[in-house]
């Protein structure tokens, strides 16, 4: 603990410090606002990242590469690199609920996102691939479900999270923009044209599945940031009235 409490003294200077030196307060569990309010602190000092804690960057999030077929019956597939994801460190709860019979949590957290990364786009049944970039903004909620267990260390519980089943909403209509030297490409492109009515009926629906793949991949750092702190800070750092 001492270690902890000096390394964090120092990550947190000028910030006032909860029991066990975490970055938020404890709730009860069913205080919405109360989670809201700690988590808001974490993601605010923890948004660049503590790599000695294993807690990654969320905002800017970086997402490597990310392929997604957006629909086979179109043949219509995206694979994009370096996908830059801002937004995360002002995602705020929309909905917690915690199951301790069964020791398990539904989170969902609603943020607006920017996103900007390469793209290639593949006609599949065409053999044909247009590169570009690719930037929407929009407005989503993460869900996240997962399981957890309380294990005793020291005089201590800490929680232990199990894997996730990450899914999404958009809210809204994203605003998706291809650079203008790739729409002029697939302006012009016969076959592209071809498949555009077909696009056009399904176009929403498409689109949020792309912007919800993003979503919950990213996701899965937010979960990961949890998992960690959870091995930082005992189960009393992040609740009253449930742990020892
Ligand atoms: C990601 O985007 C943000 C906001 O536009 C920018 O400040 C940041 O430098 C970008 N990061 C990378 C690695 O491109």
């Amino acid at each position: 603990m001492a270690v902890y409490r000096s390394f964090l003294v120092l990550a947190f200077a000028g910030c006032v410090l909860s029991e066990f030196g975490a970055p938020f307060e404890p709730c009860d569990k069913d205080d919405i606002k109360c989670l809201s309010a700690a988590t808001e602190s974490f993601l605010e000092k923890t948004c660049h990242g503590l790599p000695d804690y294993d807690i990654k960057a969320i905002d800017p999030l970086i997402i490597p590469e990310l392929k997604y077929e957006v629909d086979p019956d179109m043949g219509l597939y995206f694979e994009f690199k370096n996908l830059n994801v801002t937004g995360l460190k002002n995602q705020q709860i929309s909905d917690f609920r915690m199951d301790t019979d069964k020791k398990s949590v539904v989170l969902k957290t609603k943020a607006t996102f920017n996103i900007v990364g390469d793209v290639k786009i593949s006609l599949t049944k065409h053999n044909k691939v247009f590169n570009g970039v690719y930037s929407a903004a929009y407005t989503a909620l993460g869900n996240s479900k997962y399981g957890y267990s309380l294990v005793q260390k020291g005089d201590l519980e800490y929680f232990e999270v199990g894997p996730e089943t990450n899914s999404c909403e958009i809210l809204g209509e994203p605003d998706i923009k291809l650079d203008s030297n790739l729409q002029n490409v697939i302006d012009q492109d016969a076959d592209a044209r071809a498949l555009k009515p077909s696009f056009e009926t399904k176009k929403v629906t498409l689109r949020k599945n792309t912007l919800c793949r993003v979503v919950e991949t990213a996701y899965i750092t937010v979960i990961h940031n949890i998992r960690a702190s959870a091995k930082i800070y005992p189960c009393r750092a992040f609740f009253n009235k449930m742990c020892k």
